[in-house]
């Protein structure tokens, strides 16, 4: 494979920003260029210094005026949920019990579970999202079809096929045994295949069994090196059907404390309604509270506190993500744009520096994979986005006002969406041009 330059404007975080004036916690480069080869970047910064670096044969990509971020990441989605959203329900439980356990019992036929697996990566990649971290369905054929097709198109992903042994319809439970060998089935056909990476994956402390726990404990004892995700204080009455099937716990928190499953590794969905106790135990342990903002409005689940989770004495770590299909859009840009409303709603700033940092390195970091994704460090993969803030008239316009990076990066956040992505890059090839978005059946 040549070489590619690609040229733009250059945004990658050096760490999170402490304000909106914090300028030493970025790099950008207005006529910057990433020298790509062999899927990594090999040089980045000004565009005559890269290209002074680069071979006679480079091939050259012109992106100018646009954006080069590095890919978004999603931290929470749910693989199996694409025919889900957009389902009209009260609350979190109804929405699992009418639409989603009925929709995840399709995914025991390969079949359904390969064409779904084709449309989640077009349409990741249709919004500029190059790892996602998703929950497959119970059948392990899901997690096949899943890691399949990330194979496929050299992404990193993060998967696990769910475990779930009550609370829901009989064609998507397991077993405690049947959750564990089927897990270490998926961990021994794909982890470290590809860019692959396995998640322990019990669903929440609702569908699963004490049995069952124990199972993904001694899981997380064997695998130590995995993720383990799972979903932590979402609505109230989730946590109050949570307390009466785990009477001997403190809290929510300490049912996932019991079985050893808190760790740096440990990815917690929505952990909306944590009490003092419970951040201080997830700061103590290093876990990460995973914030999906359109998904908690789009539910009633409630408002997040992640500016005050982040500045605790104890703080809490936080990343961010749509959770397809509680959450309404595939967009990390409107998912920041509702996070960004969520702190309105608590009184608190949300400015676009933190968003975009969120979205990029602040996420990698969540996943301890800062060194291969998330920047535009030399070394790192050549996951990228190409945004474009004026992709619509109502944008151009806008642009006309804009004077400010922070300006131009809050307004493709509160506007923008998959028209404001120009092209997404895996490992340095151009994924998004040709997708087949026309081909989608409607029958
Ligand atoms: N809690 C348990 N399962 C789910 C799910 O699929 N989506 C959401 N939003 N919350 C959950
Ligand atoms: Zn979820």
């Amino acid at each position: 494979m040549t070489d590619s330059l690609i040229r733009g404007r250059l945004l990658s975080f050096k760490r999170a920003p402490l304000a909106m004036t914090d300028t030493d916690s970025y790099l950008y480069e207005h006529d910057g260029a990433l020298l790509v080869s062999g899927g990594r970047i090999t040089a980045t910064g000004d565009y005559a210094q890269v290209k002074a670096q680069a071979t006679a044969d480079v091939e050259e990509i012109d992106h100018r005026p646009h954006l080069i971020l590095p890919g978004l990441i999603d931290t929470h989605v749910h693989f199996p949920q694409m025919q889900v959203i957009a389902s009209y329900a009260g609350n979190l439980l109804e929405w699992l019990n009418t639409y989603t356990f009925p929709e995840e019992c399709r995914f025991v036929e390969s079949d359904h579970a390969t064409r779904i697996a084709t449309h989640f990566y077009d349409e990741f990649l249709r919004h500029g999202t190059t790892t996602a971290v998703a929950y497959c369905s119970v059948h392990k054929t899901s997690a096949d079809a899943f890691f399949a097709e990330a194979m496929k198109r050299n992404m990193c992903m993060v998967g696990g096929k769910v475990m779930m042994d009550r609370n829901a319809p009989q064609g998507l439970l397991d077993t405690a045994e049947m959750g564990y060998d089927e897990t270490r089935a998926v961990i021994a056909e794909w982890h470290g295949k590809g860019r692959n990476h396995v998640a322990i994956t019990p669903r929440f402390a609702i569908t699963s069994t004490p049995g069952q726990m124990k199972a993904a404990e001694a899981l997380a004892q064997e695998f130590p090196d995995l993720f383990i995700q799972t979903h932590l204080s979402e609505n109230h009455d989730e946590i109050k059907y949570t307390a009466e099937l785990y009477p001997e716990a403190t809290d929510y928190t300490d049912i996932y404390a019991r079985y050893g499953l808190l760790g740096k590794k440990t990815l917690l969905g929505h952990a909306i309604h944590l009490s003092e106790r419970e951040a201080d135990a997830l700061s103590e342990a290093g876990s990460i509270a995973v914030h999906c903002p359109t998904s908690n409005l789009f539910l009633g689940s409630g408002l997040f506190p992640l500016k005050a989770l982040r500045r605790r004495e104890k703080p809490v770590r936080v990343s961010v993500a749509t959770d397809i299909g509680g959450g309404s859009s595939y967009s990390m840009l409107k998912t920041m744009d509702e996070a960004y409303k969520i702190q309105q709603l608590l009184g608190e700033r949300l400015n676009p520096l933190e968003s975009y940092y969120l979205m990029t390195r602040g996420n990698a970091e969540a996943l301890g994979m800062e060194a291969d994704i998330g920047t535009l460090d030399i070394g790192s993969m050549a996951d990228l986005v190409i945004l474009d803030a004026g992709s619509t008239p109502a944008m151009r316009l806008r642009m006309e006002t804009v004077k400010t990076l922070p300006e131009e990066l809050f307004l493709l956040q509160t506007m923008g969406d998959d028209r404001a992505v120009v092209e997404t890059y895996v490992a340095g090839k151009a994924m998004k041009t040709g997708l087949g978005g026309d081909e989608m059946q409607t029958g």
